[in-house]
């Protein structure tokens, strides 16, 4: 194989999850993906157990805003299911950040059960960083119901769309 040949066999991953809101954990998982990955797409897709904060609209506005100044970072919305959005891409790796044990089942069965649908598909997991791993987007949608601060969780643009949503 050539040297050139190299420069153009980019590593893609495609970085799937509801995103509601969006994190610094998250956004910790994504930076870090990049040491690994030369690009990676974030995608913001459906979780139906989960009932919606923001639009998914609002969520891709959201996440853009926050990579708008990395070109590694692509962010999309997808509809249906996650193997057939890797198919669409042509990206067969996808990245999942891991925060504790508990986390371990759920990611083990949607990945086996992901591979059976898609067998090309393989997954990648990430240890969460410790400052970050107690986070969930359920609790600061709950802390932000009652008026907590959750300034140290989610960026500045996430801040004002929760705080506009207080009732
Ligand atoms: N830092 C902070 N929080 C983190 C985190 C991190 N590094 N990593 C995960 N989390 C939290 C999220 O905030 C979220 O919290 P919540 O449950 O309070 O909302 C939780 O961990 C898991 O959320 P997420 O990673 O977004 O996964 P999800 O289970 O909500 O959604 C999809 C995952 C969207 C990728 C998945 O449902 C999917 O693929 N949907 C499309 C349909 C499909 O193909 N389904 C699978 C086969 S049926």
């Amino acid at each position: 194989m050539e040297k050139n040949d190299l420069k153009n066999d980019l590593k893609r991953a495609i970085y799937p999850g509801s995103f509601d809101p969006v994190t610094y954990g998250h956004i910790d998982i994504a930076q870090r993906s990049l040491k690994i990955f030369d690009e990676i797409v974030i995608a913001i897709g459906d979780n139906r157990n989960k009932k919606p904060l923001f639009t998914k609209e609002r969520r891709l506005a959201q996440i853009t805003e926050i990579f708008a100044d990395n070109p590694a970072v692509r962010v999309m919305a997808f509809d249906g299911l996650l193997v057939d959005f890797a198919r669409s891409l042509n990206i067969f790796t996808v990245i999942r950040g891991l925060r504790a044990v508990s986390d371990f089942d759920y990611e083990f069965q949607l990945s086996c059960f992901n591979r059976r649908l898609e067998p090309r598909l393989e997954s990648f997991f990430m240890m969460t960083s410790e400052k970050y791993f107690y986070i969930s987007s359920n609790m600061i949608r709950l802390a932000n119901d009652m008026n907590g601060d959750i300034s140290d969780f989610v960026p500045p643009n996430v801040l004002a769309d929760l705080r506009a949503m207080r009732q």
